[in-house]
């Protein structure tokens, strides 16, 4: 089902450019103000991957809608847009969510973390580092939402089983790669984690 949502993309880059992905979220994201001439708008004030952001949007629009449309934050993929696939996780206030099963107002003040803001600048984190080395992807489209709803679990819970992680992965769907090297990889990288990286 297509939704429309009535967002004017008359942006204006207070700094850096209009973000791109990538696994390795090297790429920063501005902060924006976005305008629009209708009524029904709410303006949204919130920080994505620690910067500020200010959107205004219709209150139907979903979190995830707005991440990938006027924020330019595409990394958070959109695989089924009914909250089963997963593919959509981002953490707010630090906690996995569903993106396309929040509505952008609910992420009003609140700071929210895509994968482009899981690693610092430049740098891999060892989630990132161990799906690489793990082969614990393939298409990769999974691959945010898992890494998101990975880095959730080992905020809590740093040293999880198996068992933990195949239960904590639950709600993310991989149709390529099978979920014994997602498993591993996100163990691998509890391991190093505990080892003082970042
Ligand atoms: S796109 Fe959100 S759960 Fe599938
Ligand atoms: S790596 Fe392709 S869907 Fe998971």
């Amino acid at each position: 089902m297509e939704r429309k949502v009535n967002l004017h993309l008359d942006v204006r880059v207070a700094c850096g450019t209009a973000g791109e992905c990538d696994m390795t979220g090297m790429v920063g994201l501005p902060s924006l103000l976005l305008h629009s001439n209708g009524d029904s708008m709410s303006a949204l004030s919130m920080q994505i991957n620690g910067r500020a952001a200010q959107v205004h949007t219709e209150p139907s629009a979903l979190l995830v809608e707005i991440l990938r449309g006027p924020l330019a934050v595409t990394g958070t993929h959109i695989g089924c847009d009914t909250g089963q696939c997963g593919a959509c996780t981002v953490l707010l206030d630090g906690q996995a969510v569903k993106s396309c099963n929040v509505l952008a107002v609910q992420a009003r003040g609140k700071s929210i973390t895509t994968v482009e803001g899981l690693a610092s600048p430049g740098q891999t984190h060892p989630l990132q580092q161990a799906f690489m080395d793990c082969h614990g992807l393939q298409c990769g489209f999974c691959t945010p939402g898992m890494l998101m709803t990975a880095a959730c679990l080992l905020s809590k819970n740093p040293q999880p089983s198996e068992a933990q992680i195949a239960d904590a992965l639950e709600g993310n769907l991989c149709r390529c790669t099978g979920y014994v090297n997602i498993v591993a990889a996100v163990k691998q990288a509890s391991v190093a984690m505990a080892g003082g990286q970042k």
